[in-house]
């Protein structure tokens, strides 16, 4: 545990009776001493940089100035750059251990780290007796749901097993590296991603429902921002802030907690409606998937298996195939007969090629700005998959490939290279690809598929297939 949270809570109403008072008391005189208790303060939680030597020395004044800005910007303070008795009263208050880092001055979540996944699990390995098992499981549980409501993440409580996420209560003693220090002070502590410690200090008084004592539920659910990634946001009413508010009736995310974690991890993906209500009308007769030539195959949450086939997708499962529907009931802006598709695992983005054009969805909302030409690899994409050991998309036509890289920009020029090169024995011109649940590759191509293990990348024995008996389950 490299970084030791610490935080106390205090009520809204202590607050604001704290800064009327303090502003009343603005204009006693500072001491020298005063300077030098804000400046290692400015310093501990990152407002100012910490030189290599002299560290007793004061660092120029137009720096200590541009410190106290920021520091008093996100405290919801004046904002003089000057060191007044009311700033100074706020840096006493206790806080959250985990530093700032607010060296510049864009209001703005931070972030730490990211889960690989989005599906992740819990586990609760003890409960506080000051609410008893079902009332802290309930805490608990309604904090991960104020995340996952607003984001792509999914949560699972497991009750045995190794969890991603362990969340547990102790005490002073030696159970964690870390230990805590009785009542008051520090109330929890939480590690970055992927770590996922999430502990809270027994000896607080732990509540809900009331302002007296430690809210359970808004404490846990700071933490897990913690775990999920999250630093402290420059935004004073954020949860994520880095002085916290305490018990609030009305507790809800503030826009710059939702802003965070939906640059992590996406926004939620509205599943596509299983009963479509207006459906449109198709044009030509549905196919039959036991004999269509697919024009792409996808895998998208919540672990679905889409066949595109001209202007209808059907999902399969291990029970076979169902129904075809028109393609623009789920994805209204698509076009039929798409190239490829292809769901990213990184970004939780969807995305449809055809000619010379990308659709990129969210879930089944198009994003603004889409649909785009492509511009780094050619048009008319025999297939796309998303590769998980280089988290990249890998786009296949005729018998080279292109990698693309959602955030970085890649650099094309020495591709196409062979497909070969990649994926050892599959054929060139195929008709889709896809990475499956099961972390194999498939290609397919006519009515056969191949199957690529991605440790060796290379086409398994007993491969080609036949697709239609094999993914659709269909008879002979
Ligand atoms: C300030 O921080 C933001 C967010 O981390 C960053 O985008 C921006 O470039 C930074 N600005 C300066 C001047 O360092
Ligand atoms: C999550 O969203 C649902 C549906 O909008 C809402 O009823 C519920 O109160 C939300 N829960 C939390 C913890 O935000």
């Amino acid at each position: 545990m490299a970084k030791e949270p610490k935080r106390k809570m205090f009520c809204r109403l202590e607050l604001m009776v704290l800064l009327v008072l303090l502003t009343t008391a603005s204009s006693i005189a500072l001491s020298s001493k005063d300077l030098t208790e804000a400046v290692a303060y400015l310093r501990k939680y990152g407002y100012l940089h910490i030189p290599l030597d002299n560290t007793h020395l004061n660092p120029p004044p137009e720096k200590t100035e541009e410190a106290l800005r920021i520091f008093q910007k996100v405290s919801n303070l004046q904002v003089s750059g000057n060191l007044d008795s009311s700033t100074l009263e706020m840096m006493r208050q206790p806080r959250c251990g985990l530093e700032d880092s607010f060296t510049n001055n864009s209001l703005k979540y931070r972030i730490m780290g990211y889960w690989r996944k989005k599906m992740l699990t819990y586990r609760i390995y003890n409960y506080t007796p000051d609410l008893g098992a079902s009332k802290t499981r309930q805490a608990i549980q309604t904090a991960f749901k104020y995340w996952s409501n607003v984001s792509s993440l999914k949560f699972r409580e497991l009750h045995q097993g190794r969890a991603d996420i362990k969340i547990s209560f102790h005490t002073k003693d030696k159970s964690c590296p870390v230990p805590f220090d009785g009542r008051g002070h520090v109330l929890a502590h939480a590690d970055a991603p992927e770590s996922g410690i999430v502990h809270f200090d027994e000896d607080e008084l732990w509540t809900e429902g009331k302002s007296s004592g430690s809210n359970l539920r808004i404490v846990a659910a700071h933490e897990i921002g913690h775990a999920l990634g999250l630093g402290h946001s420059q935004y004073y009413s954020a949860l994520m802030g880095p002085i916290y508010v305490g018990y609030r009736v009305d507790f809800k995310l503030h826009p710059d907690d939702i802003k965070g974690i939906q640059a992590l991890y996406g926004k939620p993906e509205n599943s596509p409606p299983s009963v479509i209500p207006h459906q449109p009308v198709p044009r030509g007769a549905a196919p039959d998937p036991c004999k269509a030539k697919l024009d792409a195959v996808m895998l998208a949450p919540p672990s679905k298996t889409y066949v595109f086939s001209g202007q209808y997708v059907w999902t399969v499962s291990s029970s076979g195939f169902n129904t075809p529907t028109v393609i623009s009931a789920l994805w209204k802006e698509l076009p039929g007969s798409v190239d490829a598709a292809v769901y990213s695992q990184r970004t939780g983005k969807s995305y449809f090629l055809k000619g010379d054009k990308v659709w990129r969805y969210t879930g089944s909302k198009l994003d603004r700005g889409f649909p785009r030409r492509l511009t780094n690899i050619p048009g008319n994409i025999d297939s796309a998959l998303y590769f998980p050991k280089n988290k990249k998309l890998i786009f296949l036509k005729g018998s080279g490939y292109w990698p693309w890289d959602e955030f970085g920009p890649t650099d094309l020029r020495s591709y196409p290279r062979p497909i070969g090169n990649l994926f050892n024995g599959v054929p060139s011109n195929t008709d889709a690809a896809v990475t499956w649940t099961d972390g194999y590759v498939y290609m397919f191509k006519g009515s056969q598929h191949w199957r690529v293990n991605q440790k060796n990348q290379v086409v398994e024995k007993k491969y080609p297939q036949d697709t239609a008996s094999n993914w659709m389950q269909c008879d002979d």
